[in-house]
């Protein structure tokens, strides 16, 4: 798929001593602070010393809780400042992809019950009579990619107990690496295109246009991302930063 993610931005970031080259940039949805822009740029580029942003206009924003605001950024450092190049998932060939489990759809349904990001309940008595309820079971690290899961040893971050040494590490079929969304939520999430922060409260990230769910800024329910069952937040930062990767890094 050839989709360029950089069409539509309203931010765009340089260095402030290569300001003609654009690294990278941003669409922005509702719910961005200064704070989440400066947490993107550090998963982007990689620092050698401190910076700081500033601003076309000369402003140098602070890591607060003010919305971005739209424009050119210039990254200022007096060390060096070079582009994160790790790889993106989606672009590895998916080997020995893992295989569907028909307890993770039942695992996530019954603990989630709704679309986490739009709040949209299954329908009960549609699934019990056998129909689909368009609210499916999702993994939050993709399948497909059960190579990389075993061999980067993610199954450690869905234990019971992530501190208990002598508890075997899960399997990618984990409920914690679960998650319910409506299956239009879903294409986008697993194209990266909308993501959850869980360094910001759980907060909902769209990085495109957010007219087509409107849940950009938005929590996820607090408890809920309290359970002791809930999914991941070291699988969700992972997913989170894939995100930032894709859709952040590089020019037009
Ligand atoms: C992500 O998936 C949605 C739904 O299929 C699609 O409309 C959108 O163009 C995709 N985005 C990218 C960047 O591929």
């Amino acid at each position: 798929m050839n989709y360029n993610r950089s069409l539509g931005r309203d931010i765009h970031i340089y260095s402030a001593k290569e300001p003609d080259l654009v690294l990278g940039g941003l669409i922005l949805a509702s719910g961005m602070t200064n704070t989440n822009f400066y947490a993107m740029v550090e998963i982007v580029f990689i620092f050698t010393t401190n910076f700081t942003l500033r601003h076309r206009s000369g402003v140098v924003i602070t890591r607060d809780d003010g919305p971005i605001q739209p424009g050119d950024y210039f990254i200022v450092s007096a060390g060096t400042c070079a582009t994160n190049n790790e790889a993106l998932i989606s672009s590895l060939e998916a080997i020995h992809p893992g295989a569907r489990d028909g307890n993770f759809r039942t695992s996530v349904r019954d603990r989630d019950r709704r679309c986490v990001i739009t709040e949209t309940p299954v329908n009960e008595r549609q699934v019990e009579c056998g129909f689909r309820s368009g609210i499916n079971a999702c993994h939050i690290f993709p399948i497909a990619h059960n190579w990389l899961w075993e061999n980067k040893n993610y199954g450690r971050w869905v234990k019971d107990n992530i501190d208990d040494e002598s508890e075997p590490s899960g399997s990618i079929n984990s409920v914690r690496n679960g998650i319910l969304l409506r299956s239009d939520v879903h294409d986008w999430f697993n194209n990266y295109t909308l993501s959850i922060d869980p360094d910001d409260g759980y907060k909902i990230v769209a990085f495109n246009f957010d007219s087509r769910f409107g849940r950009s800024g938005a929590r996820l329910n607090q408890a809920y991302v309290q359970s002791p069952d809930a999914p991941s937040k070291h699988l969700l930062r992972l997913h989170y930063r894939q995100a930032v990767l894709v859709n952040v890094r590089g020019g037009s």
